[in-house]
């Protein structure tokens, strides 16, 4: 964009790591417009640290993230399969796969592609991977992403917005059919070990029983609050669970382990599990409906647009003013910074304290634990 340059760094690699979330195209464009017009050349290495590994990256003009800010996914791919730290290559001699830390060839990569700096845009498990490129003297901004919100630093990542619009929408739906059909309607949502969407979309639907990880919760509680809605008249429930809830005493519903990733355990199926419970227990006909994917897609609600273009932006102006090992982070209110280090290793979970519990409870919904 013939800007001078006056900024700290050159060239900055950008990559989008983990789970994609609606926003991640915005947040691309913002970082790339904003470094350019700072005399920052921006590369886009494709499908996360996997393309550093293998050494898949184009440079980003102006032209290549136009038209973009409302797609949903990445342009330039994601994965969360890789850790440089342990990559797969071959197998050894008992038939597993071999696992070779590549980090030296990642900053191989970085030296020859004349990148001085990474943006890192993703959740905590991209984060710790990030951390690790600090240390090993990488300057990286990392830019939080997930549509779970359980990022240490940041009150609000992008992507989450649009994840309780959708699942709000889709608890909305089967409200209208469950009163038509005097069932009980469980939709089981996303979110590992954090209740945030499931709280958001619980609260925005007026779920009557919101299920979430950090409260394990019990039958008989459900069944009782099922049982005093049907002498009231109320024939139909509506539950809003997240996959990582769990009973108490109780583990979480692993769907799948998949060894090829750095966390294995693939969740789902609880929402099966709870509505067969209640099924046995009331007699009520009960069903399930698990969202999925259908959350972490599609374009992104005007929210987090705005928010990925903020965050985008002063990664920018991070990279320009060398501000490096830092994350960019929505703190009371407004944008902040955090210490990437402070970030990694721990997630942000709903804790007893929360306000929107209290707010819930005041609403009518119950947590299925005893009040
Ligand atoms: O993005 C985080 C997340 O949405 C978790 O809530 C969920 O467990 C996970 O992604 C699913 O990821 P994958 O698509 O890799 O199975």
């Amino acid at each position: 964009m013939g800007a001078a340059r006056s900024s700290a760094i050159r060239r900055l690699g950008v990559l989008t790591g983990g789970g994609d979330c609606p926003g991640l195209n915005a947040v691309i464009r913002a970082i790339t417009r904003a470094s350019l017009s700072r005399g920052i050349d921006v590369v886009g290495i494709e499908d996360g640290f996997l393309g550093l590994v293998e050494d898949r990256m184009r440079p980003l003009a102006a032209e290549d993230v136009a038209g973009i800010l409302s797609l949903g996914g990445t342009i330039l791919g994601s994965c969360n399969r890789t850790d440089p730290g342990r990559v797969a290559r071959g197998k050894s001699p008992d038939g597993t796969p071999r696992l070779v830390d590549a980090m030296d060839e990642c900053l191989a990569v970085l030296s020859r592609r004349g990148i001085d700096a990474l943006a890192v845009v993703g959740g905590d498990g991209s984060m710790s991977v990030a951390d690790r490129f600090v240390r090993r003297g990488v300057p990286v901004i990392g830019v939080p992403k997930t549509i779970d919100n359980d990022l240490v630093g940041t009150d609000l990542t992008f992507g989450h917005a649009t994840a309780v619009e959708t699942a709000t929408e889709a608890l909305d739906r089967v409200r209208t059919t469950a009163a038509s059909h005097h069932r009980v309607l469980v939709v089981e949502v996303m979110g590992r070990n954090a209740g945030w969407l499931a709280l958001g979309a619980g609260i925005a639907s007026g779920a009557e029983v919101i299920l979430i990880p950090e409260l394990p919760y019990r039958e008989d509680t459900i069944a009782r609050v099922i049982r005093d809605r049907a002498a009231r008249g109320r024939r139909h429930t509506i539950l809003c669970v997240a996959e990582g809830a769990r009973p108490e005493g109780g583990t979480t519903v692993v769907d799948k382990v998949d060894p090829t990733r750095p966390d294995p355990i693939r969740l789902g199926g609880v929402g099966r599990v709870v509505a067969e419970a209640i099924e046995r227990l009331t007699g009520v006909e009960s069903r399930c409906v698990i969202l999925g994917h259908v959350q972490r897609g599609g374009a992104p609600i005007a929210s987090d647009r705005i928010l990925a273009t903020r965050f985008g932006v002063r990664a920018a102006e991070m990279a320009a003013e060398g501000r490096f090992n830092r994350l960019v982070a929505w703190r009371g209110g407004a944008i902040g910074e955090a210490a990437l280090s402070a970030c990694v290793g721990a997630q942000r979970l709903v804790t007893p304290d929360e306000p929107l519990l209290r707010v819930a409870r005041e609403a009518g919904a119950s947590f299925g634990v005893p009040e």
